[in-house]
């Protein structure tokens, strides 16, 4: 495996994996394939280019393009391909259900396609502990059955069985990572994290759906990266790995967290309608990754310090995306009148 193809790898996690990637392997060379939605950014790889423009590519494609994907693959002599290509906000999967069931599942089925026919080493899935829906006491294993809630959650559960069958049926190498909610540099300023850091820094409300007391596992972006790259290496073919801190959140324990490192007012806190079937909690068993030697690098409280730090310092980043049109479009279609 030394020729990766990175789908989706201008995005937010994406992004950080090919930089995690091409800092700790020096023989590696990726192709970074992506439709470069509105969620897609070539700022989010702009020192990729400067420091390592030799071993990196970028291809504009859609994932559901399938001469595109094989045009690609066969001209960067792609070996493994790492998928991050989805449509990934659950509150536009609300609004315009389409978008995620064409990237999320078929999209998938595109490149496992491209996998079989190339015969790729490494086909990898990265998935979300979404898929086992919420769980409101215990923790999901990899083998717990699948309870979605959102056309999000359904289109990535339909990825996941895609990959299955790939590997069941036609023996394609894959692996699946099932992370939780990830946060750290060049996250879409419409996550949780992101929004809340940037409008409490401009002294804006703070949209808190619901009681705010839906947990999540927040765990730091470059950690999940690290565990893609253990799976990579260490997993077992065929195999899921759930991948998170372990540890969940209250969304206001989150939000007074980010406030406190600002010194900005808890009266930014702004209670919204709640998230309709909003899922309360997310929890992963993460017995099976860490068995392969991996264990997350930041606490909660390390991730969230460091996240608000880099948004803080890095302005030229997020002020453009929150300025432009279809960001303020959507902030008035999404929040408007929200208020409770
Ligand atoms: P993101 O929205 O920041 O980035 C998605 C990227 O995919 C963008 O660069 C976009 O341009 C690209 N893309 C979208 N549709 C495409 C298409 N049809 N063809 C090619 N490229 C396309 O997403 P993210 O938060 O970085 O998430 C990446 C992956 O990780 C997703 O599969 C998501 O389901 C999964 N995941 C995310 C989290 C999280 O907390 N953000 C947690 C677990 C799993
Ligand atoms: O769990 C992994 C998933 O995490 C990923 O698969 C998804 O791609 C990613 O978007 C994320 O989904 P969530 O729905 O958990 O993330 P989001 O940042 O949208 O919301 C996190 C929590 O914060 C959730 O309980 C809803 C709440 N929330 C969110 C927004 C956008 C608010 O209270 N206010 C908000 O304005």
């Amino acid at each position: 495996m030394q020729n990766l193809m990175v789908t989706g790898g201008a995005g937010f996690i994406g992004s950080n994996f090919v930089r995690y990637m091409l800092q700790k392997y020096a023989g590696y060379r990726i192709v970074v394939y992506d439709k470069l939605t509105y969620a897609g950014n070539l700022d989010n790889l702009k020192d990729v280019q400067r420091d390592f423009g030799a071993r990196y590519a970028f291809v504009h494609g859609d994932v559901c393009d399938a001469a595109a994907v094989r045009a690609a693959i066969h001209q960067h002599q792609v070996d493994s391909v790492v998928n991050f290509a989805a449509a990934t906000h659950v509150d536009r999967s609300l609004m315009e259900p389409d978008e995620f069931i064409r990237t999320d599942v078929f999209g998938t089925h595109v490149l496992l396609e491209a996998a079989k026919a190339f015969g790729l080493e490494r086909y990898h899935q990265v998935s979300t502990d979404e898929v086992y829906g919420e769980v409101l006491e215990g923790r999901s294993r990899e083998t717990d059955s699948l309870h979605t809630r959102s056309p999000y959650s359904a289109s990535k559960a339909g990825g996941d069985m895609l990959c299955i069958a790939y590997y069941t049926s036609f023996d394609v190498p894959v692996t699946i990572t099932r992370g939780s909610n990830n946060i750290g540099p060049y996250q879409y300023p419409e996550k949780v994290v992101p929004l809340f850091v940037t409008n409490a820094i401009d002294d804006q409300p703070l949209p808190l759906y619901g009681d705010g007391s839906q947990m999540r596992d927040y765990q730091y972006v470059v950690d999940h990266c690290e565990g893609i790259d253990v799976v990579l290496h260490q997993g077992e073919i065929g195999e899921i790995y759930n991948l998170g801190i372990g540890a969940e959140t209250r969304n206001i324990d989150m939000t007074h967290a980010i406030l406190d490192i600002l010194g900005k007012p808890r009266s930014l806190i702004q209670p919204v309608k709640d998230r309709p079937g909003h899922d309360r909690r997310y929890a992963l068993d993460v017995s099976k990754i860490r068995a392969l030697g991996w264990e997350p690098n930041h606490s909660f409280e390390e991730a969230i310090e460091d996240t608000v730090r880099w948004y803080v310092e890095n302005e030229w980043w997020w002020r453009p995306i929150k300025s432009g049109v279809h960001y303020q479009q959507y902030y008035q279609q999404q929040y408007q009148g929200r208020e409770v």
